[in-house]
């Protein structure tokens, strides 16, 4: 339960692009926010996270009939990363998306009103059996963009914890105490014990990190034996990828995954080579993460949980009528995990639903304080 005292501090558990953007949104509506998390943005070549290791860009996989909060997310982040273009922290690209022809639902699809210069492809831009679509769109560095996102929380006054928390109930008592807490953790939501939920997995993903100046951003699925994309970031770098291993916790690069990936990209585009060649590419970096996935889909939503201990004390009161009230503590977790290959396409508009979770929970504990005095 909240007290009057504590009712605008809340605690976001996790410090990836889920919970850093939650954690800006809520102190931009006025919460006093605390951030605990294992690893914090400036752990760049930590695995133990996802968010060091995105392309990043937005690139919408799901029709509106498949996910219509999924388009709302991404057309709200779509927006707001727009806004990050003139500072140089994201960058516009011309972006072209192949699939296979059974995946004809993604013409037409939902975000050709809210993506500029979107068309379809001509028979001659495609393999043969193949469709596509071309769209402009954008991306970040996703490890610079996490660093921003923390020093824009510091700026505000935020403070960001390292710390690893093994039960949810822990972090009620984190912050001098709170009653309300987003659980942001990504795959760590498997194993917190209070979340516990076995709907997490994991999405291997294999990438190798080139110099390059290409800005033309291509995603292939056109291939069913072989998927590849180019996505351009800030600061003369590209993400070639990429791979997806459901279930496949192997950290480890596999050089024939990289060989395979640079080939099928060379392909896409020879511009990411100086002289069109697999020699030719420079190669900074052969990266492997982990994304979040859950097999219900992401899981935004709040949950009313008991607190056996930890929590903000509710001290025992005895009525006019000599009932005894309260001594119970119950705490609020905002859920915000397990979205996959699409945590940064989809952050704005994530955070704009859990702002919405905070501010309905938050009115309701202070009804229920209202009925009880
Ligand atoms: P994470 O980044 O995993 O963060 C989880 C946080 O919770 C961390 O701070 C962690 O330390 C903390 N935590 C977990 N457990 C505990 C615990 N017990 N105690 C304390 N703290 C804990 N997305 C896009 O939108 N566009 C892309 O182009 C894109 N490309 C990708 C390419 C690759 C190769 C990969 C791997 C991912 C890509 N993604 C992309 C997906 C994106 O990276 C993820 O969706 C996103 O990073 C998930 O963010 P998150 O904050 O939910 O989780
Ligand atoms: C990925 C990007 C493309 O997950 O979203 O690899």
């Amino acid at each position: 339960m909240l007290s009057a005292r504590s009712k605008h501090k809340v605690v976001v558990l996790g410090a990836g692009v889920i919970g850093l953007t939650c954690a800006l949104s809520l102190v931009e509506r006025g919460y006093i926010v605390h951030v605990i998390a294992r690893d914090l943005p400036e752990d760049t070549d930590s695995q133990s996270f996802a968010s060091p290791w995105a392309g990043a860009n937005i690139c919408p996989f799901k029709s509106i009939e498949d996910g219509p909060r999924e388009a709302n997310w991404e057309t709200a982040t779509y927006k707001k990363i727009s806004e990050f273009i003139p500072s140089g922290l994201a960058i516009a690209l011309k972006g072209t998306r192949r699939f296979v022809r059974t995946e004809e639902e993604f013409l037409g699809h939902w975000y050709k009103d809210v993506m500029p210069n979107y068309r379809r492809l001509e028979k001659s831009e495609c393999p043969e059996g193949a469709l596509g679509v071309s769209f402009d769109t954008l991306s970040v560095n996703a490890p610079k963009y996490c660093q921003y996102l923390a020093n824009e929380l510091r700026r505000k006054g935020v403070t960001i914890e390292r710390r690893y928390v093994r039960d949810i109930e822990e972090v009620f008592g984190c912050f001098g105490g709170v009653g309300m807490v987003v659980n942001a953790t990504g795959l760590g939501a498997k194993s917190i014990a209070g979340v516990d939920d076995q709907a997490v997995r994991p999405i291997r993903g294999q990438t190798v990190l080139i110099k390059s100046d290409c800005l033309r951003c291509t995603m292939d699925s056109s291939d069913p034996n072989s998927s590849a994309y180019i996505i351009p970031r800030p600061g003369g770098e590209v993400i070639c990828g990429g791979s997806y291993g459901v279930d496949d916790w192997d950290l480890s690069v596999s050089p024939s995954h990289a060989t395979r990936i640079l080939s099928h990209c060379l392909r896409l585009d020879p511009s990411i080579s100086r002289d069109g060649t697999l020699e030719g590419i420079e190669i900074i970096r052969d990266n492997v993460g982990l994304r979040p996935s859950r097999s219900s889909g992401p899981r935004v939503e709040s949950e009313t949980i008991k607190l056996e201990a930890g929590g903000r004390e509710s001290p025992i009161r005895v009525t006019k009528t000599g009932e005894r009230r309260g001594g119970e503590r119950e705490g609020t977790v905002v859920h915000a995990y397990g979205v996959g290959p699409a945590g940064y396409q989809q952050s704005w508009g994530i955070a704009e639903d859990v702002v919405g979770l905070v501010e309905e929970a938050a009115r309701t504990s202070g009804k229920k304080r209202e009925s009880k005095l």
